[in-house]
Parts: C-alpha cells; sequence; structure tokens
C-alpha cells in the first residue's frame, strides 16, 4: 500500500505575513488528519520560517520547489541540493514545467537536478506532462517517455527507487481545466510500467501524484484512480481550507 502524498506548491507567491497566517490555517486545520503524508514547497526565502514552523508539527514536511544542477560553488543566483537538505527540506521539486518552459531547464539539466537533489538525500520530485499541442498531436506517451528517460540516463535504473513522479499535464496547470480521472489514470499507469520496465520493486512503491487544477471538489475522485497516489497542488495549496480538503480526499479511509 503506497501512502498517499499531497505537496502544496506555493510558487513565487507570498510575503511573510501571508506566509505565517497560512501555515497557521494548515498546521490548525490538519489536526487529526492521519493516513496522508502533507508537504508545503515555499519561495527559498521563506524556507527557514516554514521549516521553523513546522518544527513542531511533524504531521507537515516542507519541499524546494527547484535545486541547482550544480553542486556548491560560483553560481550565483542558484541554491543547492545541499543547501536545502542542510535548512531542512525533505523533498525538492524538479523539472516543474514553468521552469522547463519559462527558465529553458532541457531534459537533461532536469535530470542533472534530480541526480543533485537524490545525492543530497533530498526526494526528487520529478514533473512530467504534456503540452496542449502535445496531446493534440497524440504525443503524450512519447513526451512522458522521453523525460523519464533522461532521468534514466543520468541516474541508472534505479533512479526512481527514493523518487516521486508527478504527472502534470501542461495545459492542465493553473487553467481550471483538470484531466479526467480516466485520462490522469491512464497516464500514471503508463508511467509506472515504464519505470517497471528498469525495476519492478520501485514502480510498485513509487507515488505518481497527479497535478492540473486539482480542487477540494474533483480530488476525491483523482485520488480514487489506482495509480493516483495524491496530488501536487498549485492554486489551491495557497488557501488553507482548500488544501487542507484536498489531503482529507487523499486520506487512506
Ligand atoms: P495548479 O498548479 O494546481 O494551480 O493547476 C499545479 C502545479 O503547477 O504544480
Amino acid at each position: 500500500m503506497r501512502q498517499p502524498l499531497v505537496m502544496g506548491n506555493w510558487k513565487m507567491n507570498g510575503r511573510r505575513s501571508t506566509v505565517e497566517t497560512l501555515l497557521k490555517g494548515v498546521i490548525a486545520e490538519i489536526s487529526g488528519l492521519s493516513g496522508v503524508e502533507i508537504a508545503v514547497c515555499p519561495p527559498y526565502p521563506y524556507l527557514g520560517l516554514v521549516i521553523e514552523r513546522l518544527a513542531a508539527n511533524e504531521a507537515v514536511a516542507c519541499g524546494a520547489q527547484d535545486v541547482s544542477a550544480y553542486a556548491d560553488g560560483a553560481y550565483t543566483g542558484d541554491v543547492s541540493a545541499g543547501m536545502a537538505r542542510d535548512v531542512g527540506c525533505r523533498f525538492a521539486i524538479i523539472g516543474h514545467s514553468e521552469r522547463r518552459t519559462l527558465f529553458g531547464e532541457s531534459d537533461t539539466v532536469v535530470a542533472q537536478k534530480f541526480a543533485r537533489a537524490l545525492a543530497a538525500d533530498l526526494t526528487p520530485v520529478l514533473c512530467v506532462g504534456e503540452t496542449a499541442a502535445e496531446r493534440d498531436a497524440g504525443r503524450t506517451q512519447e513526451v512522458v517517455l522521453r523525460q523519464l528517460s533522461a532521468v534514466f540516463r543520468e541516474c541508472g535504473s534505479g533512479a526512481f527507487e527514493r523518487a516521486v513522479v508527478a504527472y502534470e499535464p501542461v495545459w492542465a496547470i493553473g487553467t481550471g481545466r483538470a484531466a479526467s480521472p480516466d485520462e490522469a489514470q491512464s497516464v500514471h499507469r503508463y508511467i509506472r510500467d515504464v519505470i517497471a520496465q528498469q525495476s519492478a520493486q520501485a514502480a510498485g512503491r513509487l507515488r505518481i501524484l497527479y497535478g492540473g487544477s486539482v480542487k477540494a471538489q474533483n480530488a476525491r475522485e483523482l485520488f480514487g484512480q489506482d495509480d493516483i497516489d495524491g496530488g501536487l497542488i498549485g492554486g489551491a495549496s495557497l488557501v488553507a481550507a482548500d488544501f487542507v480538503g484536498i489531503c482529507r480526499a487523499a486520506c487512506i479511509g
């Protein structure tokens, strides 16, 4: 049985005061919730604050939204995986579609970041997914396979033994148009099959999250699919009640 995981990706939002309020709301509403692992990924400047507040609260972990493809050194503006781990992050989102499209991260760079996260003892959350044009052209599997293969090339056949994958169709992110449960399930199944070709054990244990316009209203049906093990939540993670509603939908039993 894979324990569901729900992660909030706050993206580049918030100020100290709103971060404090959001966190307080999440912690208050989450009490008593069990059977789901929860994490939040604030912007870098607020990691320290969030981790400090979460220290007394085992129920919520913290993740970085990105890490550098390089180890420590002369890389102005970057933050290394080792630093993220050092301040208390447990997860790192790797290859989010906004990084790939707006910041030009290639599959190779994404794979290098994935390797850095693993080496620093962070759990990488690899984002994969197709654009609307790729979907319309029937290329979803081809795109996802290419994105996964780059990571296998960099990290070997055991790449996903200590990792999470997030299937995030680009056309569903921030659009209010989530993939249907069936549609998402079939891509999740495909991802698990691809990983099983390298390691059946890793594939069986791997948590594959769905991301893209998840709301409290559609979460239960999405998370009810066999190969959907939780969610990566953007917009709805910025409202405590909405985020916790989604976490609740992921609870086992
Ligand atoms: P969304 O974003 O929930 O706002 O669609 C998801 C994501 O980008 O991770």
